[in-house]
Parts: structure tokens; C-alpha cells; sequence
């Protein structure tokens, strides 16, 4: 009876051995079939001269997108491959003042003008030659590799399912895995059984209890257990110390799916475009939706870098997010009007000094020259909004102790700190020494 026990065991560490063995040899061919994906890709990459496509883009989404797509008509026509349509010295004069051209009756700019029921092309005097240069390296770049649409679109989204795709193959794969060794272990106990019973070996029915005991003398399960029960206790753990208001690292869950990395970081939107009131008055705010749909009436899909592979989520979880916010605006996209049915997003407030603490903007940001991201942290990387410095009263006084004031260029700042210099001796002038440590500053 002995043996028999013995065998069953051993046959099942048999068959672990196996199932693990297997489950990795299938991830593994998983990454060696999905790796050349990438790097063929890349090669294909259009290598265009005149221009850098990535500053085109930068400057196409902040001041073209609004009125053009690439690859359809909106408000204006669409602007894939139109360096070959015109000569570069006519896109200069037409982006930097196209109405200009029309009242000199330019035959082609008073042609495509009324073509666009005279609707008026904003003038971009600011923009340089090398700037409009690199607009055109954009909107030319997929051009080079096949039919515009079909290029961009379709090879990028066949890449991104593509990634899905092979995790639910590997998935797949190891449930089936599973599955048929649960059924063969049943079948062993079966015939073993079946065995033992016609060589005449009774098979005395084990209590309950010995599951417990086997599993105790396994030591890989045991050892499986204490590693899941630690992950799992220092993951409720980190939750928990998160409620009791250890602030910094804050990192809510938004009502809609907002990158700063996508918009800050790959596109180059400026902060001041979205916070623009950080300039001038005590808060940053938060953009209103109407600023959102200057640009996304035309922004309905996202289509991100063809190169760049998007790891955090899905192109269609970020399309989806896009039309989170057309509901929320009530914008109807396939009429392109808006409703009237408006939902309004509630963000969850990352920053929140207490009531009695006064922190003025617009101080720190205009009068004293403080990037965002000495406070922020690097926001352009961050695909979820989080809190980076730790807001407390010490942070604040600590920087004003050691930050110096910019002084050069000011005169007002000139002068206290020639008198302040003659009085104390203070070489450089930092927010402490003109009263920045002072309680009332920051406390009503
Ligand atoms: C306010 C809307 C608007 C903005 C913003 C805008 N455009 Fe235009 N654009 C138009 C319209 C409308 C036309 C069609 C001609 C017309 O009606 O004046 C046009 C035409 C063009 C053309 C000629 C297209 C062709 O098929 O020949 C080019 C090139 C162009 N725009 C480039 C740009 C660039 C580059 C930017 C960004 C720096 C930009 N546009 C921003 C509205 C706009
Ligand atoms: C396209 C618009 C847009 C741009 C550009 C943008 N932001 Fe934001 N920002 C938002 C929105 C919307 C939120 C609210 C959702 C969230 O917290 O993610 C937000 C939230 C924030 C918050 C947290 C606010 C809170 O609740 O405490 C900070 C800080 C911030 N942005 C800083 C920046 C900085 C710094 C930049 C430039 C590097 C920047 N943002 C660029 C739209 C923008
Ligand atoms: C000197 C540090 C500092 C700098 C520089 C700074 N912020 Fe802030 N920011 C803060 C603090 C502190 C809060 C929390 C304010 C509160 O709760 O009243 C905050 C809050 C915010 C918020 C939440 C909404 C609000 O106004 O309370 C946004 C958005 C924001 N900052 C964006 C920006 C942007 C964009 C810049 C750059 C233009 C910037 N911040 C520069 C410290 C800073
Ligand atoms: C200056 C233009 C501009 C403004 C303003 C803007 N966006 Fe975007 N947005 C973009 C561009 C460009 C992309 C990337 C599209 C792509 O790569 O196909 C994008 C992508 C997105 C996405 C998908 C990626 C992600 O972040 O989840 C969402 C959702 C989105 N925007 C929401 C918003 C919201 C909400 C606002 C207003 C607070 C806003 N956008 C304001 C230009 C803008
Ligand atoms: C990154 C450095 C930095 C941080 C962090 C910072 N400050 Fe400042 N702060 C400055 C500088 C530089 C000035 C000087 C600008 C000026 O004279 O207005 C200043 C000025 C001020 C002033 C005006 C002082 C005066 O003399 O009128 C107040 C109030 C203030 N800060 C409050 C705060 C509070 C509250 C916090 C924390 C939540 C904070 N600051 C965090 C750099 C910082
Ligand atoms: C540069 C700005 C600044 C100055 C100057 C300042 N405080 Fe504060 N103080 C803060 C901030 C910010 C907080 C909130 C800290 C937090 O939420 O953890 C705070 C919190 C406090 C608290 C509440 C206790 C706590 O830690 O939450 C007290 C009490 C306080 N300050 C007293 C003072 C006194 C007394 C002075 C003058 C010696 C002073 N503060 C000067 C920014 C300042």
C-alpha cells in the first residue's frame, strides 16, 4: 500500500516538472516570435532629409490640428504629402500669411481659397522657414512608405494587437496545459488504482486531513504560498499607508484616462497651453473641456508614433478615452456637432495644500522663475498624474532658504539686493532673506 502512495506522489512532481518546464518553454518562443516585430518596423522607417518629422508633429499638433488632419478633409484640406503639391518657397509665404497671398491674387492661393468655401487660414508669421520645414517632414513622412492611410494606421494597429494577440495565445495555451494534466492525473489515479485493486492491494481511503499534511510536506507549495501571502500583504499594506495621508506619490484614478506623458512629452503641448492661468493668478486650474476640443473635434482616433511602441495601454484603450471626453462634451462625432448632452468630468485633485496655508502660482512661476517641474517632478513622463514633492511646510521653507532669487533683468529684485547686500553682507538673495520664512506669508 506503501508503494502505491509513493508512486502517485511521484508521478505528480513528475508531472509538475512538466507542466512548468512547458509553461516556459511557450513563453519564451511567445518572445523570440514577437521580438523581430519591432526591429522590421523600424527599418522601414522612412529616412527623410530635409527636416526633423518629430519637431514637425510637435508644432503640427499645437497649431495646425486644429484646422487640418493628414489624411482627411476638415476644416482645411488634408495635408499629407502637400510639400510635393506646392513649391517650398510658396509654403513658406502661404503658412506664414496666406491671406496676404489671396488679396495679391496669387492664381493657386485665391484657387484653393475659395475650393475651401473662403474659409481663413490663421497666419503664422512666427514660424521660421526651418520650423515649416520640419511641419513638411511630418506630413510627408508615411508618404514614403505606401499609400498614406493604409501605411500609418493599419501597420501600427496590426502591431499593437499583435502584442495582445500573443499574451492571450500564451494564456490560452497554459490553461489548456493545465487543463489536460488535471485530466491525466485523474486518469493515472484511475488506472493505478485500478491496479492496485485487481493485484489485490486494498487502497485504504485517506482522511480528510492528510490534503493538509501532504501539502505541508511540500515544500514548493508551501514556499509558492508564503511568497503570494507576502505580495499580497505588501500590496494592501501600500494601499492602506496611501489612505492614512502619506501624500507624496498621490496617483488617482481620473474619470478619463489623461496622459501628460502623451500630450507634454510626446506631442510638445506647452503646460501653459492647458494651465494657463498659473502665469497670472494664485491656481494652475485645470483646462476646461472646451480647450480639450480645440483640438480633439479633430483628434477622434488615436494613431500615436508608428515607432514608438505604446507600453502602458492599447491604442483602442486610448481612442476609447477619446470618446470618453466626446461624451462628456456631448460632441458627436460622425455628425460633428454637438449635442447639447453634457456630462461633466470630475477630476480627482491630486495637490491639495491645507486651508490654511497660502501658495500663490503665479509668484512662483512668473515672478520667480520656477519651472513646473521643480515642483511637479517631470510631468512630460508621467502617464498618470501623481504628486511628486511631499507639500509639506519644511519642503517649502527649504527651498526658499536655498533657492536664489534671479536677480539679473529685475529691477526690483536689483535694488533689494543692493540694499540688503550693503546691510547684511548677502551675496546672493534668496526667497528667506526677503521674508519668505515669515508665518504670515504663508499662513491667513
Ligand atoms: C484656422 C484654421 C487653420 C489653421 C490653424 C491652419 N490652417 Fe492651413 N488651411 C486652412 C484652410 C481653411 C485652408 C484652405 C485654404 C483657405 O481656405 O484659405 C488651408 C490650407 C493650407 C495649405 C494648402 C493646402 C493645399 O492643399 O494646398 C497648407 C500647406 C496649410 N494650410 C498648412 C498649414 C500649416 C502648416 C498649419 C499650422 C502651422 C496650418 N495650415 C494651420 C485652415 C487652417
Ligand atoms: C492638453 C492639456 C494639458 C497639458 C498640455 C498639461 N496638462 Fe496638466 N493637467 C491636465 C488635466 C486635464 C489635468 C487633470 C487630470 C489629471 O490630473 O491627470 C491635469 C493635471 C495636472 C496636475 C495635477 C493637478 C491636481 O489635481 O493637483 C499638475 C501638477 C499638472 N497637470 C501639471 C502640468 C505640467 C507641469 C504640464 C507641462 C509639463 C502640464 N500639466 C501639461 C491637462 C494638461
Ligand atoms: C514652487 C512650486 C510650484 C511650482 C513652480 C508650480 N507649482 Fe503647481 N502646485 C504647487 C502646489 C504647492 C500646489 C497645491 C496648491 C494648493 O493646493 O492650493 C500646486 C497645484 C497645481 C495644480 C492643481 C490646481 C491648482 O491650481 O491648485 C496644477 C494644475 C498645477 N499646480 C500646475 C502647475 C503648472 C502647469 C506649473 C508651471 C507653469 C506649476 N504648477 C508650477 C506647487 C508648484
Ligand atoms: C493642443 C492639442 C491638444 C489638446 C488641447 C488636448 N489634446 Fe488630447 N491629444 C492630443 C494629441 C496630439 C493626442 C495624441 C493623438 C495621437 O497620437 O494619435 C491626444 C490624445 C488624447 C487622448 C488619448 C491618449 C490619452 O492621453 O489617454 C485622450 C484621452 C485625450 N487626448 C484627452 C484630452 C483631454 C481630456 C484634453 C483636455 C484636458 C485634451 N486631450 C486636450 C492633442 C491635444
Ligand atoms: C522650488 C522652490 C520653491 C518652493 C518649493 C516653494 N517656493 Fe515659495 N518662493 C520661491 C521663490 C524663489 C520665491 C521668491 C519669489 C518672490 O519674491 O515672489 C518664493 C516666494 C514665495 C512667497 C512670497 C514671499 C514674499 O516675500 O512675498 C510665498 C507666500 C511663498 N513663496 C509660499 C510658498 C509655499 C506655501 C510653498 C510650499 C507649498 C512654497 N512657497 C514652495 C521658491 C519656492
Ligand atoms: C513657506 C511657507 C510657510 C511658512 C513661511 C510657514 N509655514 Fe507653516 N505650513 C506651511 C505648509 C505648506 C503647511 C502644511 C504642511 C502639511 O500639510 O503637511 C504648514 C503647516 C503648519 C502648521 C500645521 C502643522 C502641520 O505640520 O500640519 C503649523 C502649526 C504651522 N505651519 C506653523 C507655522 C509657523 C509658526 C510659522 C512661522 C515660524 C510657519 N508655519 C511658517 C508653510 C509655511
Amino acid at each position: 500500500m506503501k508503494k502505491v502512495g509513493n508512486h502517485t506522489s511521484f508521478s505528480r512532481i513528475l508531472l509538475f516538472c512538466l507542466a512548468f518546464s512547458l509553461s516556459f518553454s511557450i513563453t519564451s518562443y511567445a518572445q523570440d516570435a514577437a521580438a523581430p516585430a519591432p526591429a522590421a518596423d523600424a527599418a522601414a522607417a522612412p529616412a527623410d532629409g530635409a527636416g526633423d518629422p518629430a519637431k514637425g508633429k510637435e508644432l503640427f499638433n499645437t497649431l495646425c490640428a486644429a484646422c487640418h488632419k493628414l489624411d482627411a478633409k476638415s476644416t482645411g484640406p488634408a495635408l499629407r504629402g502637400v510639400a510635393d503639391k506646392h513649391d517650398r518657397a510658396w509654403i513658406y509665404k502661404w503658412v506664414q500669411n496666406s491671406s496676404a497671398m489671396i488679396k495679391a491674387g496669387d492664381p493657386v492661393a485665391v484657387k484653393l481659397f475659395a475650393e475651401n468655401n473662403n474659409a481663413v487660414m490663421t497666419p503664422f508669421p512666427q514660424l521660421s522657414t526651418t520650423d515649416i520645414d520640419n511641419i513638411m517632414a511630418y506630413t510627408s513622412e508615411p508618404a514614403a512608405v505606401a499609400p498614406p492611410k493604409a501605411a500609418g494606421a493599419q501597420g501600427a494597429g496590426a502591431d499593437a494587437s499583435g502584442g495582445s494577440m500573443s499574451n492571450n495565445l500564451v494564456l490560452g495555451a497554459l490553461v489548456v496545459v493545465l487543463g489536460v494534466l488535471i485530466v491525466m492525473l485523474v486518469l493515472v489515479k484511475r488506472t493505478l488504482t485500478r491496479i492496485s485493486s485487481t493485484n489485490g492491494v486494498q487502497v485504504a481511503k485517506e482522511p480528510g486531513i492528510s490534503v493538509w499534511k501532504a501539502y505541508a510536506k511540500n515544500q514548493f507549495l508551501v514556499l509558492v504560498t508564503v511568497i503570494l501571502l507576502m505580495l499580497a500583504s505588501s500590496y494592501f499594506l501600500y494601499g492602506y499607508l496611501m489612505q492614512v495621508g502619506v501624500d507624496q506619490g498621490y496617483e488617482p484614478i481620473q474619470p478619463i484616462h489623461f496622459s501628460h506623458k502623451i500630450h507634454a512629452g510626446d506631442n510638445g503641448i506647452d503646460c501653459k497651453y492647458c494651465h494657463s492661468s498659473a502665469r497670472v493668478s494664485k491656481t494652475s486650474g485645470i483646462p476646461s473641456l472646451n480647450v480639450c476640443m480645440n483640438c480633439h473635434k479633430n483628434i477622434s482616433e488615436f494613431q500615436g508614433d508608428k515607432d514608438s511602441t505604446y507600453v502602458d495601454h492599447s491604442k483602442e484603450f486610448y481612442s476609447s478615452q477619446i470618446k470618453e471626453l466626446y461624451n462628456a462634451v456631448g460632441w458627436d462625432a460622425t455628425a460633428q456637432k454637438y449635442t447639447g448632452k453634457q456630462k461633466p468630468v470630475k477630476w480627482v485633485r491630486v495637490h491639495n495644500l491645507p486651508d490654511f496655508v497660502y501658495f500663490n502660482h503665479s509668484q512662483h512661476v512668473s515672478v520667480a522663475g520656477v519651472e513646473c517641474q521643480t515642483c511637479h517632478g517631470p510631468v512630460e513622463t508621467m502617464e498618470v498624474m501623481r504628486q511628486h514633492s511631499p507639500l509639506t511646510m519644511g519642503w517649502c521653507i527649504n527651498c526658499h532658504r536655498e533657492t536664489d532669487v534671479k536677480v539679473e533683468g529685475n529691477d526690483y529684485y536689483k535694488k533689494i539686493h543692493d540694499e540688503l547686500a550693503k546691510k547684511y553682507g548677502v551675496v546672493k538673495l534668496t526667497a528667506a532673506n526677503m521674508g519668505g520664512t515669515e508665518c504670515g506669508k504663508c499662513h491667513y
